[in-house]
């Protein structure tokens, strides 16, 4: 909200998946409590699917448009999925991050993580200078996301993502989990050795990053003790 009120068209790294929800209604009772304009704010969605027809409602563009830009009031001309129409499918990686470039880069990227570790749709093995390409989804990653299709096989194979080398440049990056299914990649991300093969340890390379996670996501953590010290002492200026 401080970003906003300081930068009325920030630039937003938008997340899909369940995370997010609750982040996105708190921006929008924010916005209400103390009116403040969003329809500047301009957004680039983290991944799409590739093989869906266009509209399908659990496309990003849709899910995007229904679970954010309606409910924050955005305006959609300045919210951005990846184009994974298939006549352009080899360039659009090139075009999204031109686009991202030309609105001068995201100030803050929300991320969830799978619980395979990935982060946007890099799953293990992308590497961390990947910028926005197509990928292979993992069989765990589509099980896990089988709940908004109507069977396993209706989750496309492949998908559109931005990079692990375009999520690093990004100015802020806030990576959410919650419950206890993510624990295992949490622990990898923050406290793992840095490796391709849990894309969540990126953000360990990242000068600014803010973890949020509720204590069943953070159960693994071996420094938890330290985080909640340095977090109840954090200096007065230091807010998220
Ligand atoms: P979820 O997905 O928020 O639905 O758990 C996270 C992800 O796959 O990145």
């Amino acid at each position: 909200m401080r970003l906003i009120a300081r930068k009325p068209d920030a630039v937003l790294g938008l997340a899909t998946g369940s995370t997010p929800l609750s982040t996105y209604t708190a921006l929008v009772e924010r916005a209400h409590a103390e009116a403040l304009d969003l329809s500047e704010v301009r957004g680039f969605a983290l991944d799409e699917y590739l093989g869906l027809q266009p509209g399908h409602p659990e496309s990003y563009r849709a899910v995007i448009t229904r679970e954010v830009v309606e409910p924050l009031g955005l305006t959609a001309a300045n919210i951005h999925t990846p184009d994974a129409s298939p006549e352009t499918i080899e360039t659009a990686g090139d075009a999204y991050e031109r686009a991202i470039i030309a609105a001068g880069g995201v100030d803050l990227q929300i991320l969830g993580i799978g619980t395979d570790g990935h982060v946007g749709f890099n799953e293990p093995g992308s590497s961390f200078a990947s910028l926005t390409r197509v990928k292979t989804l993992t069989e765990q990653t589509r099980r896990d996301n089988a709940r908004y299709f109507e069977s396993l096989d209706a989750v496309p194979m492949h998908c559109i993502t931005q990079g692990l080398g375009t999520i690093r440049r990004a100015r802020h990056l806030v990576l959410l989990a919650f419950g206890a299914a993510k624990a295992a990649a949490i622990a990898a991300a923050v406290e793992g050795p840095v490796t391709a093969s849990q894309p969540g340890s990126v953000i360990q390379l990242h000068p600014h990053t803010t973890v949020l996670v509720d204590e069943d996501a953070a159960a693994d953590l071996v420094n938890a003790d330290y985080y909640r010290h340095a977090w109840a002492n954090r200096p007065a200026w230091q807010q998220l």
